[in-house]
């Protein structure tokens, strides 16, 4: 199926009150250039280990709307976490009294983006909801932004190699640098 074909599809009653969210979309740009129906949502990896910084710029411009998953670094016991053990976030995270789950939560709220977190504690999953009533300070924003990026997710290996939602970063048209 062709980007074409897909859109057309997801699309199918060319309503314009249809907001179609999209995810692992690597072809953005060239979506972009035939989409009558822009997608509305765009659903990445999103963290402060893997920020995004061109793409939510993009995003912005065109009007969509990022919305983080793995914002916690993701659950995948395979590859290390590089959010829950960020020493910067630990830093951070013990100076202002938080978790590092809030400081890397409430970084990305801060950002303008929208969360997907998930936990099967109750526990967590209050405490990641107190994250609206603080902020961070600028140089604590700025620490953040140097932590170095490294992408946790790459569905090459998940999804069929070649297929639509598979991401193989050659064929991103949108590449962080
Ligand atoms: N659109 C996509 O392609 C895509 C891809 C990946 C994920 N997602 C979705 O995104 C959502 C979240 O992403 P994710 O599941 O990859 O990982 P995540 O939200 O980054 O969470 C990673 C792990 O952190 C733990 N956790 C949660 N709150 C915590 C806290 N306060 N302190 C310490 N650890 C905490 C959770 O374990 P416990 O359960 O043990 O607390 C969870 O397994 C999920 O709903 C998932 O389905 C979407």
């Amino acid at each position: 199926m062709t980007i074409q074909e897909y859109w057309a599809f997801v699309n199918w009653d060319d309503d314009p009150a249809t907001n179609v969210s999209i995810n692992f979309f690597g072809k953005l740009e060239e979506l972009l250039q035939f989409a009558n129906i822009p997608p509305a949502v765009n659903q990445v990896e999103l963290n402060p280990a893997w920020q995004q910084q061109k793409l939510r710029e993009y995003c912005a411009k065109k009007g969509i709307i990022i919305t983080a998953y793995s914002p916690l670094g993701g659950q995948l016991n395979f590859i290390p976490n590089t959010v829950l053990t960020s020493d910067v976030l630990k830093e951070i995270a013990d100076a202002k009294e938080k978790s590092v789950a809030q400081i890397s939560l409430r970084w990305i709220l801060e950002q303008g983006e929208g969360v997907v977190v998930k936990s099967f504690k109750k526990e967590r999953l209050v405490q990641n909801l107190e994250i609206f009533n603080w902020e961070l300070a600028e140089e604590e924003r700025a620490k953040i932004s140097s932590i170095p990026q490294k992408k946790a997710l790459s569905t090459e290996p998940i999804l069929a190699p070649g297929s639509l939602t598979s991401v193989n970063f050659a064929d991103i048209d949108i590449v962080e640098t």
